[in-house]
C-alpha cells in the first residue's frame, strides 16, 4: 500500500490552488515519480513535428483591472512546420496544435508549475504509455517526452492536465488546448477554413473581487460532490466573447472546456443548429437540432452560415434551461435543489441548468457566399452488436455514490489497479453499459459524462427510466449518438450501451467521469488492454 491511501481524497483538493505547494503534493509527487520509471521508448520513425509544452504560472488580463494569475500551456516548435502551434493571445489557454493524420510527433512536456502533472491528448488513440496516465506524472522542474503518430480521423481533440487528483485545479486554472487533426476526406469537403473555422472554447470561471481565480473554495464535500460550476462564462478564456463575422458559412468547433458545466447551446433566433460532427470528427451527414447538449469534454462542429444576416445585426448563442440532472435519492438526499443555487461560491455561481448568453456574433461585414454545405461528409461503418464478443452479456458499470464519493462499481481510482471484470482482449470487439440507476441512489444521482481513454466508441441504445423522464425531455433532444464519441453524457435513471474496439496497443488505459471533480474524488478506473 502506498502511504497516501490513509489521506482523504479530498484533502489534496483543498491543497491545490495556485502557488501553494504543500506537503500533500509534494506526497503524491514522490508517488508518481516512483512509479513513473522510464520505459523502453518504441522505435519510431524521426518525428515530422517536435514541439515543447511547457505549463507555466503567467498573468493574463481577463477583467478590467488587476491581471489574473493563471497556469498556461506555453508552446514551440523545436522542428516542423511553425504554423503547426498557433497561440491564441491575451488567452490562458495553450496553443491550438494542428497536425495531419499520419504525422508522426514528438512533444516535450516540461513541468514548470509546483505541482505533478502529465499531459492526456484527450479523444486520441495512442500507446498506453504516451497516454498520460496519472503514474507517468512527473515533479516539478521534470521532462516527460511524447512520441507518436496520428492515427485518428480529422477532427477536434483537445489535451489537458491528467495527475491523480489534481486535474480539477490544473485545467480550471488554465492547463488546456485544442489538438485538431486534418485527413483527405475532410479536406476534400473544401469546408470554411482559416479564419472562417473558429475554435470555440467554453469554460466557466469564478474570480474574487481582485480578478483572481477561484476554484471550490469554502464549496466543501457538497461542492465536489456535485462539481464546479462558475458563475462566469468564458470562450477561448474570455468573458463577454463577441465573434465578429462576415455574411458566409462558417465551421464553429465548440469545446466544452468546463469542470462540470453542461450546456444545453441554441441560437437566440431559434434557427436550428446545423452539426457536422462529434468528439471523434465528421458525422455521416449533417444533423440538425434544436440545441446540442454538451457535457464536460464533449465536442461538437457547427456549420453556421450568416449570410442571411444583416450587417449590424447580432446573435447569441445560448445555453438553454434544463433540469433533472441532479436528482435527490431515496432519503431525501443531499443534491436536492435549495442545496444547487446557495450551496457555495456566495450564492452567486449560475446554478446547474440556468438560462445564460455564452457568446455573441457580431455580424461585421459583408461577402458573398458561394459555399453549401455537403450534403455527405464522411464514410464510416457502424460496429454491429453481433461481431461484440461479449454481445450477451454487456459489461456493466454502475455509476453510484458509496460513503459520500462517485465510484464506479463501487470501486473509486487506485494507480495502476485493475479487476478481473476491467480486463479486455486486444482485436476485440464488445459492448460495454453505463448505468445511472437513480432509483437505487440513497444519497441522490447526478449526471456523469463518462470518457473512455484509448478510442472512439459508438453509441448502441440509450435507455430511459421514469427517473430520468425529466432530464431527458429537457435535455434528451440534443444529444448526438450518431457520431464518433469519446465521452457520453449519462443522465440520473439512463443506461446507455456502447460498441468500443481494442486496437492496436496493449496496456493500462483510463475511463472515468469527466466531472473534473468526480475524477479527482476517484470517479477513474483503469482497464486493461491484452493480448
Ligand atoms: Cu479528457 Cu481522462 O480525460
Ligand atoms: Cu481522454
Ligand atoms: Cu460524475
Amino acid at each position: 500500500m502506498n502511504p497516501c491511501t490513509k489521506i482523504p481524497r479530498q484533502d489534496f483538493l483543498r491543497y491545490a490552488g495556485v502557488g501553494s505547494a504543500s506537503l500533500l503534493t509534494a506526497a503524491v509527487a514522490l508517488r508518481s515519480s516512483a512509479q513513473a520509471a522510464p520505459g523502453p521508448r518504441p522505435e519510431r520513425s524521426a518525428p515530422n513535428l517536435e514541439i515543447e509544452l511547457r505549463p507555466s504560472p503567467t498573468e493574463v488580463s481577463l477583467l478590467s483591472g488587476r491581471p489574473t494569475r493563471v497556469w498556461s500551456y506555453r508552446g514551440k516548435v523545436l522542428a516542423g512546420d511553425p504554423s503547426s502551434l498557433q497561440a491564441l493571445p491575451g488567452s490562458y489557454l495553450g496553443p491550438i496544435i494542428r497536425v495531419r493524420r499520419g504525422q508522426s510527433i514528438r512533444v516535450h512536456l516540461i513541468n514548470g508549475i509546483e505541482q505533478p502533472t502529465i499531459i492526456h491528448w484527450h479523444g486520441l488513440h495512442v500507446p498506453a504509455r504516451m497516454d498520460g496516465h496519472p503514474r507517468y506524472a512527473i515533479g516539478p522542474g521534470q521532462r516527460f517526452v511524447y512520441d507518436f503518430e496520428v492515427t485518428n480521423r480529422a477532427g477536434t481533440y483537445w489535451y489537458h492536465p491528467h495527475p491523480d487528483m489534481l486535474t480539477g485545479p490544473q485545467a480550471y486554472y488554465g492547463m488546456a488546448g485544442l489538438f485538431l487533426v486534418s485527413d483527405n476526406e475532410e479536406r476534400a469537403l473544401n469546408l470554411p477554413s482559416g479564419e472562417y473555422d473558429v475554435p470555440l472554447v467554453i469554460q466557466d470561471r469564478t474570480f474574487d473581487a481582485g480578478n483572481q481565480l477561484i476554484y471550490l473554495e469554502g464549496a466543501g464535500m457538497i461542492g465536489q460532490m456535485i462539481g464546479f460550476l462558475g458563475d462566469r462564462i468564458l470562450v477561448n478564456g474570455h468573458p463577454d466573447f463577441v465573434l465578429p463575422v462576415a455574411t458566409r458559412a462558417y465551421r464553429l468547433r465548440l469545446l466544452n472546456g468546463s469542470n462540470s458545466r453542461i450546456y444545453k447551446l441554441a441560437w437566440s433566433d431559434g434557427t436550428p443548429m446545423t452539426i457536422i460532427a462529434t468528439d471523434g470528427g465528421l458525422l455521416e451527414h449533417p444533423v440538425r437540432r434544436a440545441y446540442v447538449t454538451l457535457a464536460p469534454a464533449e465536442r461538437v462542429e457547427l456549420w453556421a452560415d450568416f449570410s442571411r444576416h444583416q450587417v449590424g445585426s447580432e446573435l447569441v448563442l445560448q445555453s438553454l434551461p434544463f433540469s433533472g440532472t441532479m436528482s435527490t435519492g431515496g432519503m431525501g438526499g443531499m443534491m436536492g435543489g435549495g442545496m444547487m443555487g446557495g450551496g457555495f461560491s456566495g450564492g452567486q455561481a449560475l446554478p446547474d441548468g440556468a438560462e445564460f448568453p455564452v457568446l455573441t456574433v457580431r455580424v461585421a461585414r459583408r461577402e458573398t457566399e458561394t459555399r453549401t454545405l455537403p450534403a455527405r461528409l464522411s464514410t464510416f461503418s457502424r460496429y454491429r452488436l453481433e461481431d461484440a464478443v461479449n454481445r450477451d452479456h454487456p459489461r456493466r458499470f454502475y455509476l453510484a455514490m458509496q460513503a459520500m464519493r462517485w465510484g464506479i462499481n463501487g470501486r473509486e481510482f487506485q494507480m495502476t489497479a485493475v479487476a478481473s471484470d476491467e480486463i479486455v482482449k486486444l482485436g476485440t470487439q464488445e459492448v460495454w453499459e453505463l448505468v445511472n440507476d437513480a432509483s437505487r441512489a440513497m444519497m441522490g444521482a447526478m449526471a456523469h459524462p463518462i470518457h473512455i481513454h484509448n478510442l472512439q466508441f459508438q453509441v448502441l441504445a440509450r435507455e430511459s427510466t421514469r427517473d430520468a423522464e425529466e432530464a431527458s425531455r429537457t435535455l434528451g433532444g440534443g444529444f448526438l449518438d450518431g457520431g464518433w464519441k469519446d465521452t457520453v453524457l449519462v443522465l440520473p435513471g439512463q443506461r446507455v450501451r456502447l460498441l468500443l474496439k481494442f486496437q492496436d496497443y496493449t496496456g493500462l488505459y483510463l475511463y472515468h467521469c469527466h466531472n473534473l471533480e468526480h475524477e479527482d474524488m476517484g470517479m477513474m478506473r483503469n482497464y486493461l488492454v491484452q493480448r
